[in-house]
């Protein structure tokens, strides 16, 4: 196999949870761009129409699943109803999240559930692609963590400028990291595949909390400031590693947390 074949997707079918976000949906096009089918599956029904409109107009295979992809019944029903159309999976991306904002002194027990049917849906997403890529010989999952599953933030990074990062958001995340080495350990023997990528601080400037915000460029100076790259990163910067998890270029790699974060978690 050459280079250019190691990285090809042709012929494969991919599934992008979140497909159509901010850094989902630039997965979805590096994917689709190496050949892949992709199914950009996502709620947000407008984001998807235009992330689909875009890829088709490129000449890309693209096509939209609108729908919860964080609930039980409704994530296999993805799976399956993907993989019945498209005819076989090959790829599984969890990029899909949810979370609510709240403060460690009033976290509730219902917060951390909210937060954790995120994690959960990318072990029932993952177990249901797994009874279709078997029938193909093998497949690959990447499940998208953060440096938060691995470390917790800075309190003064965020300091009266936006509210904390979540405590039930840090331990979903790190409950994906591990179910990520679970997978990739007992699902080896079937050819699947399971890694994480980790984003760092990707903030977009659309988001609900930044949108017209003037502390969002302090907020970007001080993320910035923690990063050894002395940047924040860009949701472009996510097509290449995950086009490597996807393909045979990572044929030997399984079971890893790629962190893809300027070097946050490097000091
Ligand atoms: N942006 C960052 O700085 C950063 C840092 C670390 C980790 N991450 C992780 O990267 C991933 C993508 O984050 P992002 O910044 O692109 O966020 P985003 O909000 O732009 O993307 C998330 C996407 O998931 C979709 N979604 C939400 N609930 C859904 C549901 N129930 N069913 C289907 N789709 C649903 C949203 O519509 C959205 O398109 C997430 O897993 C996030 O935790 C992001």
């Amino acid at each position: 196999m050459n280079t250019h074949e190691l990285f090809s997707l042709k012929e494969q079918v991919a599934v992008i949870t979140g497909g159509a976000g901010w850094i989902g949906s630039h997965i979805s096009e590096a994917l689709a761009e190496a050949g892949a089918h992709v199914y950009v599956a996502d709620i947000n029904e407008a984001d998807v129409n235009a992330c689909i409109e875009r890829l088709r107009s490129c000449g890309l295979r693209a096509d939209a699943w609108i729908g919860d992809a964080l609930g039980d019944v409704s994530a296999r029903g993805m799976i399956d109803d993907i993989a019945g159309k498209a005819g076989r999976l090959d790829v599984l991306v969890n990029c899909a999240v949810k979370t609510k904002s709240s403060e460690l002194d009033t976290v509730s027990f219902d917060d951390l559930q909210f937060s954790f049917e995120a994690a959960s849906a990318c072990l029932v997403t993952a177990q249901q692609a797994v009874i279709h890529m078997r029938k193909n010989g093998g497949g690959r999952i990447i499940n998208i963590g953060s440096m938060y599953g691995q470390v917790t933030g800075y309190p003064d990074v965020y300091k009266d400028l936006v509210p904390p990062n979540p405590i039930a958001y840090q331990a979903a995340k790190a409950a994906v990291h591990h179910m990520t080495k679970y997978m990739a350990v007992y699902w080896a023997k079937d050819n699947i595949r399971v890694n994480a990528i980790s984003p760092g601080p990707v903030p977009n400037p659309g988001k609900a909390a930044y949108e017209g915000n003037p502390a969002f460029k302090t907020f970007n100076a001080r993320l910035s400031q923690r990063t050894p790259l002395g940047r924040v990163g860009t949701p472009d910067e996510f097509r290449g590693p995950a086009l490597f998890l996807a393909s045979a270029a990572s044929s030997f790699v399984t079971g890893q947390i790629l962190f893809v974060d300027g070097g946050w978690t490097a000091w």
